[in-house]
C-alpha cells in the first residue's frame, strides 16, 4: 500500500511516477471467472494508470484446451466487459500483445518445465528480468500442489535482484488445522515474504481509508476506547443468493467464507492498537494482536453469542427468489449456513466491556457494508427538567460499500422557542469529493505485490489467529445440526435470534 501525503484526487499521477520494475504475471487457473473479472480488468486498469512497468507480460495456465490466439480473444471480450474503465483500444492493443497462454494440469512436472521455458523467452522478448508474480487463482484444492511443482522446478528461486512471490487466494484453509498445514507446507518452499495471502477486502479504498481515519487524524482516536464507545456494530449484507457457486458453498458456509477474512480484517483495522510505524510486519503485528485478543469461545458462548441462519424463498427488490435448498448444488436438506451473526468481546484495556456485533448473510434486503460505532451518551443529561425527553444517539458510520463515505449523526437544536433536540448527519462522500475512481479492487493488491509491499496481505499469523476465533463456533455447529433451517425469508435481516442476540443487551442494530 503506497501512502503518499498529497491531495488524494491526484494520487494516479503520483503513483504514475513509480511503476513497479519490469515483471511478469502468471495466472494460475486462468480460465476461470476471476482472470477475466478481476485480474485482467485490473492489470488493464493499472496500465491505463501508468502503474504496469513497460517491461511486462502475462501468462495465463490452466487446463482449458485453447491456445494464445483464443485466450486473447476470450480476454479480450471480458475485459472490454468488465474493465471499470474506458475501454481504449490502443492500450489494450499494447496488453493483449504481452499475454500468453499455456496449457496444463496442475500436477504435471511438464507443464512447470514449459512454463519455465515460456518464461525465459518472455524474459528475452518483453525484458521481464526473471521478476515473477504467480498468481494462484485456483480452487484451493490446488495451492500446495502449484507451489510444490513449481519449486521442483526451480521457478521459485530469484536470482540475485530478482523477486518471485505468490499470490495465494482465498479460502486459505477450512478450519485452522488445515491452514495451519498449508502454511508450513508453503513455508518449507517458500520464504514468508514470498507469501502474499489475499483477501479482497484489503484492496478496498474504503477499509485502507479506516486506518488513516483513525491513524492520519488527531480528533477521533483520543475517543477510540471503552470510554467513549459503547459498541461498534460490523454489518456485510448481501442481496445476491449463492449464484452459480452452490458446490462451493455447501462445503463453505457463510462464517468460513466471510468471517475470519473479511470481516476480521474490517474488525482488525477499527479495533487493533497504533502501530508504531507503517511497516508491513509492524501493521499485521497489530493486526494478529487485537484477533487474538477477542475473547475465546466457550461452547456456552458459541449457543448464546452467535447465531446461524438459512435464507427460504422470499423477495429481493420486489422480485421473488428461491430459498437456498432449492439452489443448484445445492442439497434439498442442506444444513449450510448463509447466515451468521455474533457478539464478541476483545480483552484488551481499550475495549473493555464494549460489545462488537458481526452480521453478515445473503440474501437480506440491501447490499451494504458498513461499520457502525455507537458513542455512549453525555454523563448526565442537561436538558432534564424542559421539553428535551430524551438525546440523540451518536454514532459515526463508516460507509464501505457500494456507498463509500463516513457519516457523523448528532443532536442538534431545533430551530424555534422551544427547546428540542433533533437527530441531523454530518456526511462526507467518497464520490462527491474525489469523483468517481473506476477500479475492481484488486489494482492496489496487485500493485502492492509488484513493489514487495505485505501490509495489504495476510501474513501466516494473521489468518491462524482468525481460524482459531471461529473453530469452537464450527465444532459446535459441525456436531450439532440445526433444526430450523430454513429460518428466514429471503429478503429480510436474518432470524429473529440476530435480533434477540443484540435487544437482550438493550441495543438494536443500527440497520
Ligand atoms: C467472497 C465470498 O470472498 O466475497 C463471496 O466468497 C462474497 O461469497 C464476496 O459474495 C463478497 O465480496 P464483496 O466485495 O462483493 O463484498
Amino acid at each position: 500500500m503506497t501512502m503518499t501525503v498529497t491531495n488524494p484526487i491526484n494520487l494516479a499521477s503520483t503513483l504514475c511516477e513509480m511503476p513497479p520494475g519490469p515483471c511478469a504475471i502468471i495466472i494460475f487457473g486462468a480460465a476461470g471467472d476471476l482472470t477475466k473479472r478481476k485480474l485482467l480488468p485490473s492489470l488493464y486498469n493499472m496500465r491505463l494508470n501508468k502503474l504496469l512497468p513497460e517491461n511486462f507480460a502475462v501468462i495465463g495456465l490452466s487446463r482449458a484446451p485453447i491456445n494464445t490466439d483464443a485466450f486473447r480473444e476470450d480476454l479480450t471480450s471480458s475485459t472490454k466487459e468488465y474493465a471499470a474503465s474506458r475501454f481504449d483500444a490502443e492500450h489494450w492493443n499494447w496488453f493483449k500483445e504481452r499475454i500468453y497462454y499455456l496449457q496444463g494440469n496442475f500436477d504435471d512436472a511438464k507443464v512447470y518445465s514449459n512454463l519455465g521455458e515460456l518464461l525465459a523467452n518472455v524474459d528475452r522478448e518483453h525484458g521481464t528480468q526473471g521478476n515473477y508474480l504467480f498468481y494462484l487463482a485456483t480452487s484451493e484444492d490446488y495451492f500446495e500442489t502449484i507451489v510444490e511443482k513449481a519449486s521442483q522446478a526451480d521457478l521459485h528461486k530469484a536470482l540475485e535482484n530478482q523477486w518471485r512471490h505468490f499470490i495465494i487466494e482465498k479460502p486459505f484453509g477450512r478450519d485452522l488445522k488445515s491452514a495451519h498445514e498449508l502454511n508450513k507446507k508453503l513455508l518449507t518452499v517458500l520464504n514468508e515474504n514470498q507469501i502474499y495471502r489475499i483477501d479482497h477486502y484489503l484492496g478496498k479504498e474504503t477499509v485502507q481509508n479506516i486506518l488513516v481515519f483513525r491513524f492520519g487524524n488527531g480528533i477521533f482516536e483520543p475517543t477510540w476506547n471503552h470510554h467513549y464507545i459503547d459498541n461498534v456494530q460490523i454489518t456485510v449484507a448481501e442481496t445476491v443468493g449463492v449464484e452459480a457457486r452452490g458446490g462451493f458453498y455447501e462445503k463453505a458456509g457463510n462464517l468460513r467464507d466471510m468471517v475470519p477474512n473479511h470481516m476480521f480484517q474490517l474488525l482488525s483495522f477499527i479495533a487493533m492498537e497504533p502501530p508504531t510505524c507503517f511497516d508491513a510486519d509492524v501493521v499485521r503485528s497489530k493486526k494478529t494482536e487485537l484477533i487474538n485478543s477477542i475473547r475465546p469461545l466457550t461452547y456456552e458462548d458459541v449457543h448464546t453469542n452467535v447465531v446461524r441462519g438459512q435464507y427460504a424463498a422470499g423477495e429481493i427488490d420486489g422480485q421473488p427468489v428461491p430459498g437456498y435448498r432449492t439452489e443448484n448444488r445445492v442439497a434439498p436438506d442442506s444444513t449450510t449456513e448463509t447466515f451468521t451473526a455474533m457478539k464478541l468481546m476483545i480483552d484488551n484495556w481499550r475495549w473493555v466491556d464494549v460489545p462488537f456485533y458481526l452480521r453478515t448473510g445473503k440474501r437480506l434486503p440491501k447490499r451494504t457494508t458498513e461499520i457502525a460505532i455507537k458513542f455512549k451518551s453525555p454523563p448526565s443529561c442537561l436538558f432534564r427538567n424542559t421539553t428535551v425527553s430524551s438525546l440523540v444517539e451518536n454514532y459515526l458510520i463508516m460507509h464501505i460499500q457500494p456507498h463509500e463515505g463516513i457519516s457523523l449523526e448528532f443532536g442538534a437544536k431545533i430551530p424555534g422557542p422551544l427547546l428540542q433536540v433533533g437527530p441531523v448527519q454530518m456526511d462526507f462522500d467518497y464520490q462527491d469529493y474525489f469523483g468517481p475512481s473506476p477500479s475492481t479492487g484488486y489494482e492496489t493488491l496487485i500493485y502492492d505485490c509488484m513493489v514487495g509491499d505485505q501490509t495489504l496481505f495476510q501474513r501466516d499469523d494473521n489468518v491462524e489467529a482468525g481460524w482459531r476465533v471461529v473453530q469452537p463456533i464450527l465444532d459446535v455447529w459441525q456436531s450439532e445440526k440445526p433444526k430450523d433451517f430454513p429460518n428466514y425469508p429471503a429478503g429480510t435481516w436474518g432470524p429473529l435470534a440476530a435480533n434477540k442476540l443484540i435487544n437482550r443487551d438493550g441495543r438494536d442494530w443500527k440497520i
